[in-house]
């Protein structure tokens, strides 16, 4: 048997500082424990219907959502499916997930423009805005958090409103940020946004969903080239409590109880601590002499990107991490490979564990000559503790 299934839930094992997954606290993982039911039949009725209203409430929603067993690229890929073939997109990139964005609009048919910049950092508004003006794009689509250099587009408000302004649909990744950032989708005007489950509301990975206001749902496409992400077909079936396809029955569970999580919380509660909670570790890793990678304005709030002084490897240092103390954080992608660390820090994280994590970095940079300053990088974290027991 794979070692890791011999494992208790409670067992040893690595602390998950990655950008999703993210560590799935008990309560939530026993909830998926209980039996499989009739996808068709009444009791899987009632968990999909009260799993949405959790949902929409948790994301501050009026619109509809579909939930999908796929993860967030099964998602975005819906809305590419559905609302890419023959429009003519805009697309912002920020990183590796703005150019899979792309490429996706692109595989289902759309004519595709991007406005990028260098990494870590985002275009600006009005270099977004001037395109829009040039292209008169039918679609305008960005990702929202771009998790692999932690690039937030912090003017995604301002950006929907210059969109709107000009009748294009709005399309949003927001799989890294749903749960975890400031994000208004019907007062801000998205059309159609795309979630996951194992990201910033901390249910284990396999769902997604898309959120699809008025409009996006009366502009669907009506040559959709996809069986699965035939958005039309959720549709129809959620008016009957079901999926078209077998759900995962058991991540519904899962997902559930996350949501219930989440409520009992507090939804303005479980966000702002995301943004104070990142606002600190900045504060707390500059102690020790790691720099953020991205400039302040674009910073993510949930996936926090570093580099490291020249005489620290970032691919050993993060090896280190894990050998000596249990700690994974990941590195970058693409271009990115071996020259940052990304820290994610996403769902509710046990206090101790977030002490864990500063003092380990904190070491582990010391033992490599760097001056980092752990009581002050501890000092920054105090103030979280008011979270801790919610
Ligand atoms: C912004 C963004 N979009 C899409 C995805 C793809 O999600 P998944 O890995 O769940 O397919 C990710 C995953 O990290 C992401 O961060």
């Amino acid at each position: 048997m794979c070692t890791h299934l011999l494992y208790s839930v409670s067992g040893k094992r690595n602390l998950l500082f990655i950008p999703g997954p993210v560590e799935v606290e008990e309560e939530i993982l026993l909830a998926s424990s209980k039996p499989v039911v009739n996808h068709r039949g009444k009791i899987f009725h009632e968990i999909f219907d009260d799993t949405k209203r959790k949902l929409k409430e948790v994301l501050l929603t009026k619109n509809e959502v579909v939930i999908l067993t796929a993860s967030g690229t099964g998602a975005v890929e819906a809305l590419a499916a559905n609302f890419a073939p023959g429009r003519k997109a805009l697309v912002v990139n920020s990183g590796e997930f703005g150019s899979r964005l792309a490429e996706t609009l692109k595989v289902y048919g759309a004519e595709v423009v991007e406005v990028a910049a260098e990494l870590g950092s985002a275009p600006k508004l009005e270099a977004v805005v001037s395109q829009m003006d040039s292209v008169k794009p039918d679609v305008v689509a960005f990702v929202y958090n771009d998790t692999s250099p932690g690039v937030r587009l912090s003017y995604a408000r301002e950006l929907v409103k210059e969109a709107k302004s000009r009748g294009a649909l709005i399309l949003v990744d927001a799989v890294s940020a749903v749960g975890g950032d400031e994000l208004r989708i019907d007062a801000w005007g998205i059309d159609a946004l795309a979630g996951a489950s194992q990201k910033c509301l901390a249910a284990p990975p396999g769902l997604s969903f898309v959120v699809l206001n008025d409009e996006a749902r009366e502009n669907m496409s009506k040559d959709v080239k996809s069986v699965y992400f035939d958005l039309r077909r959720y549709l129809e079936y959620s008016a009957k409590s079901e999926t078209p396809f077998t759900p995962a029955v058991t991540l519904f569970y899962a997902f559930n109880s996350a949501l219930e999580r989440i409520l009992r919380f507090g939804v303005e509660k479980w966000i702002s601590m995301h943004v104070e909670r990142a606002a600190a570790l900045y504060r707390a890793f500059a102690a020790l002499g790691l720099t953020p990678f991205v400039e302040e304005e674009f910073r993510s709030r949930t996936v926090l990107s570093f580099t490291t002084p020249q005489s620290v490897n970032a691919a050993e240092f993060r090896k280190a991490l894990i050998e000596k103390y249990d700690i994974e954080v990941a590195g970058g992608l693409g271009k990115l490979k071996d020259r940052i660390v990304r820290v994610g820090v996403m769902g509710r994280i046990p206090m101790r564990d977030i002490v864990a994590l500063v003092t380990a970095v904190g070491l582990e940079m010391k033992e490599r000559g760097v001056e980092a300053n752990l009581p002050e990088a501890l000092a920054e974290l105090a103030k979280l503790a008011t979270y801790e027991h919610l």
